[in-house]
């Protein structure tokens, strides 16, 4: 009698040649979350969103698409670089550029080491990505290395609350298990001062608030910075 072939299921981080470890539990949750729970984390950033991404060019690099949030930002057409090195992000990602009518091209490389050309891209955009990366001052570098100049970064991003506030504190008390469940992701990070100072020659970032039940997640940034 033959046993028949099982695939292993692998239980820790997949090392991609690009450094991501993606971790296949966490990774495939994500996924799995972040399809979900899109179209309401996106309704309570959606006024802000479409300040910062409007009148896109027809050529857009995105860091972090994870599962293409900001597609429905993009016009029918649009020419998207997603810099994702989440494998379990992909599929999804695929279908969702297919369903919105954007030509696709996935990098599988960290947004700390883009393997774009200098000055090689007019816009780039994230959002809820820089709370994530291994190191946001390297991504903005790198941002600005590949913006031609004069070229803009659109951002929407989750930031670190005023202190002595309760929404502060829920951040500190939930960060360690915050970060571990949405892959390294911190509530704590000030993401105005890092852009500000991050090199770009203006920089326009508008602060809010939004008013979900994920607490740590309430305190927001979004604007553009020109290279
Ligand atoms: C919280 S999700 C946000 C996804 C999407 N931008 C959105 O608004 O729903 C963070 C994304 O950043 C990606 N990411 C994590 N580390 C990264 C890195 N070093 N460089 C680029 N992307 C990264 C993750 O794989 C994930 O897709």
């Amino acid at each position: 009698m033959t046993t028949p072939a099982t695939r292993p299921v692998p239980t820790t981080p997949v090392r991609s040649r690009a450094g991501f470890a993606a971790n296949p539990a966490r990774g495939r949750f994500n996924s799995a979350f972040f399809s979900v729970m899109g179209g309401y984390i996106d309704w309570h950033m959606h006024k802000r969103k479409v300040d910062a991404f409007a009148d896109l060019p027809s050529d857009v690099v995105e860091v972090g698409s994870g599962v293409g949030a900001n597609l429905r930002y993009l016009s029918h057409g649009t020419r998207l670089i997603a810099i994702e090195p989440n494998p379990y992000m992909h599929a999804r990602l695929r279908r969702a550029a297919r369903r919105r009518g954007v030509e696709l091209e996935i990098r599988s490389v960290v947004g700390e080491r883009i393997d774009l050309p200098d000055a090689s891209a007019e816009a780039v955009i994230s959002s809820l990505v820089l709370c994530t990366v291994s190191d946001p001052a390297a991504v903005l570098a790198e941002i600005r290395r590949i913006l031609v100049p004069g070229g803009r970064f659109s951002f929407a991003e989750h930031v670190v609350a005023k202190s002595r506030t309760p929404t502060r504190w829920s951040q500190r008390i939930l960060r360690r298990p915050w970060a571990w469940v949405f892959e390294g992701c911190s509530c704590e990070r000030d993401l105005s001062s890092l852009i500000a100072s991050a090199g770009f020659t203006s920089v326009d970032i508008t602060p809010y608030r939004i008013h979900s039940p994920f607490v740590p997640f309430n305190t927001h940034i979004a604007g553009t910075a020109i290279a």
